[in-house]
């Protein structure tokens, strides 16, 4: 690579890290540095991996504490810790699928040994640069597990591993890009140049990285208050609806065309606007929200419990941010109804002059297209999450049964193109199921 080459390709990713200081949700942040980081080098595939606690206690989930470089007590300090694999992608593998189809979601998770690679990369705080994985030299630690590759037919051929170190020496998780390819698309090691490209925007991505776990954690120690509140708003049901409306976005954003920058950018705040909907519960009185069984309100008790969607508004008053204003709506707007009938609330209220405890006052309702998508994405999902799942007062339903009711309620409660886009991605619905409930088990 020419000098100028080098100047002008510095300059791109220079850009590129520019942009990822501007993604919000720690999620779409690993799977945007994992689809950059291999652009920036042509490579066909990759991982990204981050460092969790190993058994997250039920209905809570470990907030991110960035993990010590390595030192004499690390093996202590990791000895609970897991990687988990956060977004897999690989080029070859998605030509196959149908245009505008995604990777298939991963969730899987292993200890932290030096007998992987991606193990010995957090262990060691070293680059492993591989041309070949399948020929590593014997005095080397790790060695490849080739099981992947053989489910997918795949060859793993040249494998960079790159920890992700931040700037106080901390490691969040691990970068993993395969096969380097040239401009006639034949597959390469990672010469010089590509480390140095991945070096350095390795390190700016886990400064925006760190960035958005304040953000993350900031939510998630909100949503557990709520959740001692409400006991029944469970931080598994706050990420599923969450990874659901995003779901539901993308989907929905693909088939009406929308940009892709505006695409990311809408799903990003989305993403974390939707763990908002019930924050507005921290201000309902604990005679209500614990009171047991179906059918356990009065009509005034009710109406009380309707003031939840103007609390969450009045939280994010006055919005500073567009995450600020979308978590406003999807908060205020949650219960709307499709078809503007009175089960929607609270309707054309001023949520400002709601008083807390009282019941909240008839409104005109909202409709279709005036309720924020948002928010009409959020509602699907709340429901659908709450059908199928245990609650105190009712069983779960089957996964087909809640898809049923959704369909029932396309064109009354909810927005029809919506539940048309996420009747269309069930499968993935359903993986997201079961990694929050193998996360919650495990
Ligand atoms: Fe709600
Ligand atoms: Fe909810």
């Amino acid at each position: 690579m020419t000098a100028t080459e080098k100047e002008s390709k510095l300059k791109a990713i220079l850009e590129t890290e520019r942009l990822l200081n501007e993604i919000k949700d720690t999620d779409v942040l690993l799977e945007r540095i994992l689809t950059e980081a291999r652009s920036i080098v042509n490579a066909d595939a990759g991982s990204i991996y981050v460092i969790e606690d190993k058994t997250p206690v039920k209905n809570e989930d470990q907030i991110q504490e960035p993990i010590q470089p390595p030192n004499s007590e690390q093996s202590v300090y990791l000895k609970n810790k897991i990687l988990r694999i956060k977004y897999a992608q690989n080029d070859t593998q998605l030509k196959k699928l149908e245009p505008g189809s995604k990777s298939p979601y991963v969730y899987f998770t292993f200890d932290i040994t030096e007998k992987s690679i991606a193990g010995y990369t957090v262990l060691s705080g070293k680059i492993v640069n591989l041309p070949d994985a399948y020929c590593i030299d014997e005095s080397c630690p790790y060695s490849f597990n080739a099981s992947t590759d053989k489910a997918m037919n795949y060859r793993t051929k040249s494998m960079l591993t790159v920890p992700l170190i931040t700037t106080n020496n901390k490691t969040l998780g691990v970068l993993q890009i395969i096969n380097a390819q040239n401009e006639k698309g034949e597959q390469i090691p990672f010469d010089d140049d590509a480390i140095l490209f991945i070096n350095h925007f390795a390190s700016s991505a886990t400064q925006a990285l760190e960035h958005a776990y304040l953000t993350s954690n900031m939510i998630m120690r909100m949503q557990r208050m709520a959740e001692y509140r409400d006991p029944k708003e469970t931080y598994q049901h706050v990420q599923r609806v969450s990874e659901f409306a995003k779901e539901i976005y993308d989907k929905w954003a693909i088939s009406k065309h929308i940009p892709k920058e505006e695409m990311q950018k809408y799903g990003d705040i989305l993403k974390i606007a939707a763990k908002c909907h019930d924050l507005g519960k921290v201000g309902v009185s604990d005679v209500i929200l614990k009171k047991p069984g179906p059918g356990r309100f009065t009509e005034e008790e009710r109406n009380i419990m309707k003031g939840h969607t103007c609390i969450g508004a009045i939280l994010f008053t006055e919005p500073e941010s567009e995450l600020d204003s979308m978590a406003l709506e999807v908060a205020l707007r949650h219960h709307e109804w499709w078809d503007g009938s009175e089960n929607g609330y609270p309707g054309k209220i001023n949520y400002n002059q709601y008083v807390t405890g009282e019941p909240v006052p008839k409104a005109e309702p909202l409709k279709g297209t005036e309720i924020p998508l948002s928010a009409r994405i959020v509602a699907i999902a709340d429901v659908f999450d709450a059908l199928s799942h245990k609650r105190v007062y009712k069983s779960a339903w089957s996964v087909d049964d809640a898809f049923i009711e959704i369909q029932k309620l396309s064109g009354r409660q909810f927005d029809p193109e919506l539940v048309l886009a996420f009747l269309s991605i069930k499968e993935r619905i359903c993986a997201i199921n079961s990694r929050w409930e193998s996360k919650a088990g495990d």
